[in-house]
């Protein structure tokens, strides 16, 4: 075995204390994340919109942390005498803080922000307003969150693509499965041999994408499994 591809998901940075998008509470003062999540938002309402990401990075930088299931896939990254790479759809620093280096943010970084004017996406560590300043171009109010908003193309999806066909193991961590195109991963890497595993509290769906489900806490099943691929490895 080479190549190991992990797509991650809300449910990774769950016990970190991130709120998921679809669980129990998964709503912003009565929003639902598709709701402000999306470019039509952002035209109608910037001040809310960034309101909802500026609290999300608040959170972020004070005090989360990466919990065992981030710290368990960067000793996979370590430890594994082959490639691994991890997806991720959180737009959390987590993976990074935990120890990953090879890490894709398909969906975006909270931390950094992009001007829709000239396109300079920078390190963003503090609130964002319709009265933001682009640090290269200094237009007003056209800095943006550097996330992937709903209706828009997530980033780096030719790279993930090459990954998922060359991936001798897929494992999906804390996804529910319903947003694609990482919903459909799991399907292109199982057309190409991959053997496939889920990491859920919960069923996600009709079944069957997968070939193993393991039912629990990401915190709890995956530095078992990662020590279980590593001592097969060795
Ligand atoms: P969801 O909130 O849809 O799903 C989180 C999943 O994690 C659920 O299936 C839970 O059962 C599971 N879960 C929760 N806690 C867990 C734990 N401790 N261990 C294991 N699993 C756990 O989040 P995503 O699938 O990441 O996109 O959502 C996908 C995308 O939809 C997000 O990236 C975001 C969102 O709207 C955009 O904003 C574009």
């Amino acid at each position: 075995m080479r190549n190991i591809v992990v797509l991650t998901g809300a449910g990774i940075s769950a016990e970190s204390g991130i709120e998921t998008f679809r669980g129990a509470g998964g709503l912003w003062e009565g929003h639902a994340v598709e709701d402000v999540a999306t470019p039509e938002a952002f035209a109608r309402d910037p001040g809310l919109v960034h309101q909802f990401y500026n609290l999300r990075r608040q959170q972020l930088l004070a005090g989360i942390e990466p919990n065992p299931a981030h710290v368990a896939l960067a000793r996979l990254e370590r430890e594994f005498d082959g490639e691994v790479l991890v997806v991720t759809q959180n737009i959390d620093d987590l993976h990074e803080r935990g120890g990953s280096e090879n890490v894709i943010h398909m969906h975006g970084e909270l931390l950094k922000s992009r001007c829709v004017s000239c396109g300079e996406v920078s390190e963003c560590r503090h609130d964002l307003t319709v009265a933001s300043e682009c640090p290269r171009c200094h237009a007003v109010g056209t800095p943006r969150p550097h996330v992937v908003w709903f209706g828009e193309i997530p980033l780096r999806l030719p790279e993930i693509e090459r990954a998922l066909i060359a991936a001798d193991l897929f494992i999906a961590v804390g996804t529910s499965g319903r947003v694609y195109p990482a919903a459909g991963f799991v399907r292109l890497a199982r057309a190409h041999e991959a053997r496939t595993i889920e990491i859920n509290l919960e069923e996600t769906g009709p079944g069957g994408a997968f070939q193993e489900s393991r039912r629990g806490r990401a915190g709890e099943i995956l530095p078992d499994l990662v020590g279980s691929i590593l001592a097969r490895d060795a």
